[in-house]
């Protein structure tokens, strides 16, 4: 079975509470439920995290790349001013898939760039926890083509 990360930035842990016109009613403990049986369904291993350090996150993008994990990640802020981390996520060694849980093109101007999504595979966005649902699905796809058959 593969290992997948589920990487999540900062206030992520506050779904549910935060903002919930915008992020939606289901707490991270559902969706960390969501991401697990997802993952059950494609034969994947997965595993959630969240931090709302940047240096914490950086070292789970190093240790993703050291074990040629293919990663799941939803930046949050860091997604619109991280250098560090895109420089972290540039050296990856497998897929890697941008979530949003908003669609932050439709949002603030300040939303509108993303400087982690040109060293992506691609990005999902605005379809609210079901973006994850998506992100596990396109990874299981990238790894079977990847499979000798
Ligand atoms: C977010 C969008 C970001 O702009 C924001 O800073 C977040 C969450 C999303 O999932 O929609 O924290 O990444």
């Amino acid at each position: 079975m593969s290992r997948v990360l589920v990487l999540n930035g900062p206030n992520l842990r506050r779904l549910g509470t935060r903002e919930p016109d915008v992020y939606g009613a289901e707490s991270f403990d559902d969706l960390t439920a969501l991401c697990r049986d997802t993952g059950r369904r494609l034969d994947l291993q997965v595993e959630v995290r969240q931090t709302d350090d940047e240096a914490e996150m950086i070292a789970w993008v190093h240790e993703a790349a050291d074990a040629r994990l293919p990663v799941v990640l939803n930046p949050a802020a860091f997604t619109h001013y991280s250098y560090a981390l895109r420089d972290a996520l540039a050296q990856r060694t497998a897929p890697l898939v941008e979530v949003h849980i908003s669609n932050p093109a439709a949002r603030e101007e300040f939303r509108h760039t993303s400087v982690v999504a040109g060293v992506a595979t691609g990005t999902i966005a605005g379809f609210g926890l079901m973006s994850y649902v998506l992100a596990l699905q396109a990874v299981a796809e990238i790894l079977a083509e990847e499979k000798p058959r």
